[in-house]
């Protein structure tokens, strides 16, 4: 069995340039990495619940690939999360499902590195931005991994850094290791 189930969400990928380059490169890596494509799985968004449970149940780390839009998931993406991690399964008193596996985020990010550092002119850090998804493994009792993003995508990226960041995802994908909370 692979090891790691990569979401994969992006509203227009025959258009996209990062996520279907990194798609290419994920299918590379069939014995550690199977990739789900929520967009050409569920065409009229009928979430298939059970379905994306049971796939879930079967590893134990989780990324869910996406370009940034709006500063936040696309829309089914969002959806799926509404779906599947359901009151009984993925929390509730028997819901406990999630518990214990690994989660990260891969994103393209249109802007520049630079533009989301504290005093950028987003005006919010990654790390800020993605505190819904933090809080909402805090509720599952999942863990978090560190997130992997390639910036300035937007921004006529060279083909030599598209090439690097398919590299580098995938030495994220295999590598990575949980983040560790300050106290
Ligand atoms: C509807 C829409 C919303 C977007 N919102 C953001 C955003 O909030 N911040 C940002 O940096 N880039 C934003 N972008 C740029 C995308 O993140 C960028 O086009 C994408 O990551 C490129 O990846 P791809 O080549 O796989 O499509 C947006 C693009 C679209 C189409």
């Amino acid at each position: 069995m692979t090891q790691t189930l990569v979401i994969l969400a992006h509203p227009n990928l025959e258009v996209s340039r990062i996520n279907r380059r990194w798609q290419q490169e994920l299918l590379q890596h069939p014995q550690e990495i199977t990739v789900h494509e929520l967009y050409t799985e569920y065409p009229d968004w009928q979430i298939d619940v059970e379905r994306e449970q049971r796939l879930l149940e079967q590893y134990d780390r989780v990324i869910l690939q996406f370009p940034l839009y709006w500063y936040s998931y696309p829309p089914l993406l969002k959806k799926w999360m509404d779906d599947v991690f359901a009151y009984g399964w993925a929390y509730g008193s028997t819901g406990d499902r999630l518990q214990g596996k690994s989660f990260g985020l891969s994103m393209s990010i249109g802007n520049t590195q630079t533009s989301y550092l504290p005093d950028g002119s987003v005006s919010f850090t990654v790390e800020q931005l993605i505190a819904p998804f933090k809080a909402s493994l805090h509720h599952v009792g999942a863990i978090e991994l560190p997130y992997f993003a390639f910036f300035g995508a937007s921004f006529q990226a060279t083909d030599e850094q598209v090439e690097q960041s398919a590299a580098d995802y995938i030495r994220y994908i295999l590598q990575s290791s949980p983040v560790v909370e300050q106290k």
